[in-house]
């Protein structure tokens, strides 16, 4: 397999760079239109979609977000696969949030009192934050963009942005424990990621150490 600059993979399958990331957009869409047609286009309708993107959304940004630690702590076929298409993953996960925007704003057009029940201008502001990040790194996922930005400015970037979504899944799920213990699993989920990532940060600087 040929690759360019920046290791991501040239040759394409369904499940190997932009042919991954082909087949995630079409996954994501038909599960999102396969919501709609069953439960309805109004407010139950929406809400699955909105609810359902918000969870494929984490894992593929958990996956994309782990896979150099991953990678570095259990070197191996699915390690490999998943730090070579980590753009593509990371794509995906915008790809899915761009749903979850589309849908919330189907919700507000059609049923603006449950839009405002389940959400409030603090929270649109922050969530709205979060989502500027979101464009940036997915604007930015691509060699041009890496050469134009220069690489200090670039990784800082997409350090900041990763930080920055990981803590919203934190907030968002964490907020909603009350209503449900079940959130404390993405929660727990995202937790064990970071701390995969500082152990896999840890390993590699012993290994360079002198
Ligand atoms: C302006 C921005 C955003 C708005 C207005 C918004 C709106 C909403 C709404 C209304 C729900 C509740 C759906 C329901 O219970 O029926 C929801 C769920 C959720 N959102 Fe968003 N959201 C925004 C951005 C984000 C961002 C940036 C993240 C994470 C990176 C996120 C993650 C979640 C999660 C984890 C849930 C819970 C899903 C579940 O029940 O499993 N949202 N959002």
């Amino acid at each position: 397999m040929t690759a360019t600059t920046t290791g991501t993979p040239a040759k394409t399958g369904w499940a190997e760079g932009w042919g991954l990331f082909r087949t995630l957009t079409l996954a994501l869409s038909a599960m999102a239109l396969g919501f709609l047609f069953a439960i309805g286009w109004d407010t139950e309708g929406y809400r699955m979609v909105i609810r359902a993107t918000a969870r494929t959304s984490l894992v593929l940004f958990l996956a994309a977000f782990a896979a150099s630690a991953a990678f570095k702590l259990w070197p191996g076929s699915f390690t490999r696969w998943l730090r070579r298409n980590r753009r593509q993953l990371g794509l995906g996960f915008a790809m899915s949030h761009f749903i979850h925007a589309l849908a919330i704003i189907a919700l507000w057009r059609t049923d603006p009192s449950t839009f405002w029940l389940l959400s409030n201008p603090r929270s649109i502001a922050t969530g709205g934050a979060a989502y500027v990040f979101i464009a940036l790194l997915a604007a930015t996922s691509f060699d041009r963009m890496v050469k134009l930005l220069g690489p200090r400015l670039w990784s800082r970037l997409h350090w900041w942005g990763a930080w920055i979504v990981a803590l919203s899944f934190i907030f968002t799920n964490g907020k909603r424990i009350p209503v449900s213990g079940w959130y404390a699993l993405p929660v727990t989920l995202v937790i064990a990621v970071i701390v995969l990532r500082v152990v896999g940060g840890r390993k590699q600087r012993r290994a360079a150490a002198p």
